[in-house]
């Protein structure tokens, strides 16, 4: 009986069907560092299986708000950057649930003072929460603080 050889590496093309991300995208992804290919003999990019799997954590991080930047600073914390397992992806999903926690709070806030706005206008430096929240500009002094700034 014959054996059947499965490869562990795929070609761009494989990769962005089984993601759903566009091959430059995934080359994009590259050279921001947050993937990493080889060269096989024919001289293709080919990319170990496993890159399946960060690309998709890509995807949920960046439909969590997070920026590529900010994606490559999380998976070089992590202990083995080539291949994430379970533990990385629950340390990772924790921290990124609690950064969406931040924002829902940072955006209920915004809406919460904007709606006291509505219907107002007056965008004044000394009312206006939205435009000066916390009177930030008065502690840095008096005057047009933003004409000179
Ligand atoms: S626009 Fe008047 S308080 Fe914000």
């Amino acid at each position: 009986m014959q054996k059947k050889i499965i490869s562990e590496w795929i070609s761009v093309g494989m990769l962005s069907e089984r993601t759903g991300v566009s091959v430059s995208a995934l080359h994009f992804y590259e050279r921001k560092g947050l993937i990493k290919s080889q060269r096989n003999t024919s001289n293709h990019r080919q990319y170990p299986k496993h890159v399946i799997r960060i690309v998709s954590l890509i995807q949920v991080a960046q439909r969590t708000g997070f920026s590529l930047e900010d994606i490559l600073l999380e998976f070089e914390g992590l202990p083995n950057r080539t291949r994430v397992t379970l533990e990385d992806w629950e340390a990772l999903g924790s921290r990124w649930q609690s950064e969406l926690d931040r924002k829902i709070t940072q955006l209920t806030e915004l809406k919460n003072m904007m709606a006291d706005c509505i219907g107002c206008g007056c965008l004044s430096l000394e009312r206006c929460w939205l435009l000066n929240p916390s009177d930030e500009l008065g502690e840095k002094g008096t005057g047009p603080r933003l004409m000179t700034e």
